[in-house]
Parts: C-alpha cells; sequence; structure tokens
C-alpha cells in the first residue's frame, strides 16, 4: 500500500555541475525508468538547477536539502520554496541532525519550514532521530512523540499523510556501519505508534517510514526486511552511481 521510496543526499561532497552532470547522467540510465519505487535525489545547492536539467524527464524526482522558513522576504542567503518549485522540485529535505546541531535549527524552525513545504505542494522528508543509542524504548517513544508533534504542529491533518519520516539516529551518521537492523526495526515500529496515537491508525498506515545513517549495499537487506521500513536515505555509500544502483535493486527485490 505504502509505494517504497529511496533518497540519496549530497549533502556538499559533490559540488561540481560538471561532477554532478556525470554521476546523474549515469544515475538516470542505470535507474532513470524504474516506476515502482520512488527516487528522489537531494544535490548540493549550488547545483540544484542544472541537476533538474539533467533529471527531467527521467522518473527520479529533485529535492532540496533546505529551505528558507518563509516563502520570500528578508532570509538572507536562505533558499526559497518558490525557487525549488519553479524547477520542478518535489521534496524538501527539513531536520537533518547536521542542521540541528551545526546551525542550531530549532523545532520551531523545522515546524515552519515543514509546514511552508506541504502548504505549497511539496513533499517533506522529516529527520528525525535520537541523539545517543537508547535502549529504553518508552524513552524512545517520548524523544520521536516530541519531534513529530513538535514538526508538525499546527499542520492540518489532511497533509499529514504526505510527509516522509526519515529515521537517522544522529549517532549512526557518518560511521563506518549503519544501526543494527533490529535497533532500526525497533525503533520503525515506535514511530508508526506514536504516528498512530497523533494521527489515528489510518493516517498513520499511509505515511511513509524510511531509515538513513550509513546504509550501505551490504547492511540494505537486512534494514529493508521490516513491514514498517519503506525505503532508504542513502548518504556517502550510495555517492557511487553503481552502488547507489545496487542498493536501489536490492530495495526493490524485497519491496516491489
Ligand atoms: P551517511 O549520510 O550515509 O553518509 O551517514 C546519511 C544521512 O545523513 O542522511
Amino acid at each position: 500500500m505504502r509505494k517504497p521510496i529511496v533518497g540519496i543526499s549530497y549533502k556538499t561532497y559533490i559540488n561540481s555541475i560538471q561532477e554532478t552532470f556525470k554521476m546523474l547522467d549515469q544515475i538516470v540510465r542505470l535507474t532513470g525508468t524504474e516506476k515502482k519505487i520512488e527516487q528522489v535525489i537531494f544535490p548540493s545547492i549550488g547545483t540544484l538547477y542544472p541537476a533538474a536539467q539533467v533529471l527531467k524527464g527521467s522518473n527520479i524526482a529533485l529535492g532540496a536539502q533546505n529551505i528558507s522558513p518563509e516563502k520570500n522576504g528578508p532570509f538572507t542567503g536562505e533558499l526559497s520554496i518558490e525557487s525549488v518549485k519553479e524547477i520542478g522540485g518535489r521534496y524538501v529535505e527539513i531536520g537533518h541532525a547536521e542542521r540541528k546541531t551545526i546551525f542550531k535549527e530549532s523545532q520551531e524552525m523545522i515546524n515552519k519550514k515543514t509546514r511552508l513545504t506541504l502548504e505549497e505542494g511539496l513533499f517533506p522528508f522529516l529527520c528525525i532521530g535520537e541523539e545517543e543509542q537508547e535502549n529504553n524504548e518508552d524513552l524512545l517513544y517520548n524523544t520521536f512523540n516530541f519531534q513529530i508533534l513538535s514538526a508538525l504542529n499546527g499542520i492540518h491533518i489532511e497533509l499529514i499523510k504526505n510527509v516522509i519520516i526519515a529515521y537517522e539516529p544522529f549517532w549512526a551518521i557518518g560511521k563506518s556501519f549503519a544501526a543494527d537492523p533490529e535497533y532500526i526495526h525497533k525503533s520503525h515500529d515506535i514511530i508508526r505508534n506514536v504516528l498512530a496515537d497523533l494521527y489515528g491508525k489510518e493516517i498513520s498506515k499511509q505515511i511513509r517510514i524510511i531509515y538513513g545513517g550509513s546504509v550501505s549495499k551490504v547492511s540494505t537487506p537486512f534494514i529493508i526486511n521490516n513491514n514498517n521500513v519503506d525505503g532508504l536515505f542513502i548518504g556517502r555509500f550510495g555517492h557511487n552511481p553503481k552502488n547507489y544502483n545496487e542498493i536501489l535493486r536490492i530495495v526493490m527485490s524485497i519491496k516491489c
């Protein structure tokens, strides 16, 4: 019922337009016609427009790694959702751990960006996750409940199903290995329960929850093999188009 979705972020690892062209061209040739799964690429911000040109006409969508909390006005240095929409962007990444820790993004800011994204008809990749590994399920529930509730505060219930929750435990980002699959599955179950408690079972069943944090082709089959894991958010280990293609094929073989 939930269409699997895989996102890949280039963060600010791949910033050259020429390199972006080359990589995306390969990805489009390898996976650009797949229809059973949604794919989204979040290029480095300076390459967003040229990336849009390469992805146009393929089944791979474009995403922005961040947006300004308001559509337009005095927000120096921010990327407006108006520009994202104009170039055909469909997804917006919000609240990534790096934005929270390095750029001190608050839950209030995350709420504004999520709300704007949904009201403008785009789809947020709302990142949530605990800072340290936590084996107490009640504490995890409380953390997810707080992050989801504050990010989605005041948003019309009809729009909530368009959110994609990217579960990204801070402690598993930028590491050699992803979190343990059992740990990931338990967290996804808890997130699904939080969503059901907040918005009802019907809506919770429609929301996709994906995992991100040092995902590789080795860990993919174990992570994805669970009903509450609807896809992946890939970083470094998918930057090579061949690896990305392999990860995508594994996800499709299990989910589609
Ligand atoms: P990583 O990035 O796979 O390089 O850890 C994942 C992310 O931050 O989304």
